[in-house]
């Protein structure tokens, strides 16, 4: 592995998995398969155009683009293909693009012949600190998004930065939404770092929450930081707003439920509208954001376990509070106008 990779190591113990972070870490490919596989399945989009090779027999496996891809009918589509192709629980997937190529094929992958290997080279920012890793895969379902899913965990993740060099600005921001979260979960110096430090710090901070709690029963809750809101607009569908363009706003609007609370000072309120502004992200609601629909939609949020969970900052840092006062839900949307 060249000395200019940086590698963080997702820690769960025999299913430890490296993250390999570097310009042209995808050539890496080969070397990280797992096992001996004959075939592998390379899925990927049209737009992706990143040229992987394992080194083995492949084929490519292409998928529609946006959240319309995200579906039951394109996951039976992909088994039926890899099934009349002779893919066999010996092989392996590769996912090539962004959080819906990985999210999409390693659903697949988890499902196929109860489970096949899969390693992802993620290409876009979302993708390399985000979705590509800590084993959540999900497609969408006409009730809502991320409904079914599973835990299956990567066999490796190789994040190539020099994919990063052709990703149009409105992808940028959405990374940079997510990224955006991670100062409050631990990594305030984020902004200030090169752009690689940056994806690595986000990398070793997710690492670290997902081998403390892989299947989210506790901590992994806090990388939900500002989803509640960012998920009501982007499930309302009237918006013309990216996951991570949704998710600056919703770190905001966090951040005001958690000062009605008592929990943290206006300057803190302030700290987070900074670090929105930092990545041209917009710190308020679109035009015609309805209050009620969104509390509405509050309560369909599949974190809701046991009646309203708002992921919020405070003394002890970001943490899970369950609340019982819509009252403070609707005048923190009000703030954000
Ligand atoms: N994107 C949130 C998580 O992986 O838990």
């Amino acid at each position: 592995m060249p000395a200019t990779h940086q590698i963080v190591d997702v820690d769960l113990g025999d299913r430890c998995y490296p993250v390999v972070v570097g310009a042209g870490a995808r050539h890496e490919l080969a070397s990280v398969l797992p096992g001996s596989p004959r075939r592998v399945a390379v899925v990927t989009q049209a737009g992706v155009g990143i040229p992987v090779d394992p080194g083995v027999e492949h084929q490519l496996f292409t998928i529609g683009d946006g959240e319309q891809a995200k579906t039951m009918a394109t996951v039976e589509r992909l088994c039926s293909q890899w099934a009349r192709w002779g893919l066999t629980r010996n092989d392996a997937v590769v996912a090539v693009g962004g959080g819906i190529v990985t999210d999409v094929a390693g659903f697949s992958a988890s499902i196929y012949h109860r489970g096949v290997s899969v390693v992802y080279v993620s290409t876009t920012l979302l993708g390399l600190i985000d979705a590509s890793v800590g084993g959540k895969t999900a497609v969408n379902l006409p009730e809502g998004k991320n409904l079914v899913g599973t835990f299956w965990q990567p066999s490796a993740v190789l994040c190539d930065t020099e994919s990063l060099a052709t990703l149009p600005a409105r992808e940028w921001r959405c990374g940079y939404g997510e990224m955006a979260k991670y100062e409050f979960l631990g990594a305030a110096e984020l902004g200030q770092l090169p752009l690689e430090d940056q994806i690595v710090r986000c990398i070793q901070l997710k690492a670290d929450i997902v081998a403390e709690d892989e299947r989210e029963s506790g901590r992994r809750a806090v990388l939900n930081y500002g989803h509640t809101l960012a998920h009501a607009l982007e499930i309302s569908e009237r918006f013309d707003l990216r996951h991570g363009e949704a998710v600056a706003i919703g770190l905001v609007y966090a951040a005001e439920v958690a000062e009605r609370l008592g929990r943290i000072s206006k300057a803190r309120v302030g700290e987070h509208r900074a670090a929105v502004a930092h990545y041209d992200l917009l710190d308020r609601l679109p035009p015609g954001a309805d209050t009620e629909v969104l509390i509405d939609l509050f309560s369909h949020d599949k974190k809701a376990v046991d009646g309203l969970t708002f992921v919020l900052d405070g003394p002890n840092g970001v943490e899970p509070v369950r609340l019982d006062d819509t009252g403070v839900l609707r005048d923190a949307l009000e703030a954000i106008r």
